[in-house]
């Protein structure tokens, strides 16, 4: 069985940050076979990983439909198979871990059976690791159209002010309104000082979610991304990736991984 773990936010949360992070620590401690995928149009995972990024899905999407309405789709394939070679194409392979962005979202004038068929067969290819991280780009209503798995743990992140936190309570109540099923939900809350303000802490016990984690601000990472330098190169020992190790020995608890 595979399990989904599925990071959502407000915008410049930190949701990559951890996503790229956890991920690392899931590598480090041999969960098996894990797939990331980039659900953020931006497609930024891969840099925070340190990996290339060739295409997308969407470029797939694109180039299918050109080629369908200039009469160039290769003859004699079918449309089925032909997305699913070129999704795999796309795959990014490294070690321990695969890599599919989704890249841009169906424009206007969709072709949905496109857009379906693409949905399963990155559904299709999910189902084959052990895990799945899906990196969501800012805001809930994304995670439901961009793929069609249940997700069994949704780490929801917040930055370290009451505002933020009341925007992770909203994710938490549009999650009920989605078609997606989430089993679970967390709260990670990003950048907080050493001592969280008792406001804050009970704006994060009034959500009703469980705190899954708190990361402090760490100057390294903001470092890391003015330069471009991947994430998952922090030193073991920083204050960030020492709290994403500490938030990953609870997540894989809680999912009871072991
Ligand atoms: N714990 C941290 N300490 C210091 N800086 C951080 C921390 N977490 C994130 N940042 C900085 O905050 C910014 C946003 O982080 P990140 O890209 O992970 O957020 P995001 O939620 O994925 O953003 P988006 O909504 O654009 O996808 C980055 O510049 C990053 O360097
Ligand atoms: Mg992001």
């Amino acid at each position: 069985m595979t399990i989904t773990i599925a990071v959502a936010g407000k915008g410049g949360t930190g949701k990559t940050t951890l996503t790229s992070l956890l991920i690392q620590q899931a590598i480090d401690q041999k969960w098996g076979s894990i797939l990331a995928i980039d659900a953020d149009p931006s497609s930024n995972l891969n840099q925070a990983l340190g990996l290339p990024l060739d295409g997308t899905v969407g470029d797939i999407r694109e180039e299918a439909l050109d080629q369908v309405k200039g009469g160039s789709f290769p003859a004699g394939t079918s449309k089925q198979d032909y997305l699913d070679y070129k999704i795999n194409e796309n795959l990014v392979e490294s070690a321990g871990l695969d890599l599919l962005a989704m890249g841009r979202p169906e424009g206007p004038g969709c072709y949905c059976a496109a857009n379906n068929m693409l949905r399963n067969i990155v559904d299709r290819m999910a189902d084959a690791y052990d895990y799945v991280f899906i990196d969501n780009e800012a805001g809930m209503e994304h995670l439901s159209r961009r793929t069609t798995r249940d997700v069994d743990l949704l780490l929801v992140v917040s930055d370290a002010s009451v505002r933020g936190i009341t925007a992770a309570k909203r994710v938490k109540e549009l999650v009920r309104e989605l078609d997606t099923k989430v089993r679970r939900m967390a709260l990670v809350l990003n950048m907080a000082p050493e001592v969280v303000p008792p406001e804050l802490a009970s704006a994060a016990a009034d959500t009703g979610l469980e705190l899954a984690g708190v990361l402090p601000r760490d100057p390294l990472v903001a470092e890391y991304d003015a330069q471009g330098k991947p994430l998952v190169q922090l030193p073991p020992d920083s204050a960030v990736r020492r709290a994403v190790a500490a938030i990953a020995a609870k997540v894989a608890d809680v999912l009871d991984t072991k």
